[in-house]
């Protein structure tokens, strides 16, 4: 997969990306990742990015012809492939769409600030809008971050077998189960005495039941929607 990243903030990137899965991902060939610097594509003097609002308001928007001049830096536009704008007025991100994401062979993503971006740019390039939640964070980086990191994850070859994400939270549409790993006891609480049994189908049984208990305590909203 081949990732590009439009924004004001390069340095952002590098923690995230250059540790743990992202990385992996990036050192096996699976994944590509091009961060490019909106500013580097401004003409003027000042290298400005963005301007005040027609018709007047606070904040600022981010102005088309550096984003354009950046998008077609990457590709020509007819090949640009899915253009992803963050933002909280996009559809909220999940496991579906993180899963649907996964399976393209390109990605691009604008990482807008304050007001957003020029609308023009959303009508002409931006093909999905995503939001990662119901709040507002200073800008599309982390966003786009959390984007990425759920949808790399889940190319083949990505996770090792030991950590598949087939069993993930949501990926059969309900919260994950408790897990416990060595010592027996800690602090006086025992692992519940089923995870000794060595019955295996017994053990997916309870593993499931608590997903799904939890699932009913914490999330009914995730249980309305689904066959559970
Ligand atoms: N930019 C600012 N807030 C955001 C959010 N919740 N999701 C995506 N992009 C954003």
């Amino acid at each position: 997969m081949l990732i590009d990243i439009l924004t004001i903030f390069p340095g952002m990137f590098g923690g995230p990306f250059n540790e743990g899965i992202v990385k992996r991902a990036q050192e096996k060939d699976l994944v590509s990742i091009q961060i490019h610097n909106i500013r580097d594509y401004t003409q003027d003097r000042h290298h400005q990015v963005d301007d005040y609002p027609f018709g007047g308001g606070a904040g600022m928007v981010f102005k088309p012809e550096p984003i354009s001049r950046a998008l077609k830096a990457i590709r020509p536009p007819e090949a640009l492939g899915r253009v992803i704008h963050l933002t909280p007025q996009g559809e909220p991100l999940d496991q579906l769409k993180a899963n649907e994401l996964s399976l393209e062979e390109t990605l691009v993503f604008i990482c807008g600030h304050y007001k957003g971006i020029d609308e023009r740019i959303r009508e002409k390039y931006v093909t999905d809008e995503i939001s990662i939640g119901d709040y507002v964070i200073s800008g599309g980086e982390l966003a786009a971050m959390v984007v990425i990191d759920a949808a790399v994850r889940l190319i083949p070859g990505v996770l090792g077998d030991s950590q598949s994400a087939l069993d993930d939270s949501f990926q059969d549409g309900l919260l994950d189960c408790p897990w416990y790993t060595r010592p027996r006891i800690f602090e006086g609480i025992k692992v519940p005495e089923i995870l000794f049994s060595g019955d295996h189908q017994k053990i997916h049984q309870w593993r499931m039941a608590q997903g799904l208990e939890r699932t009913r305590k914490r999330r009914q909203d995730l249980l309305r929607d689904s066959v559970h």
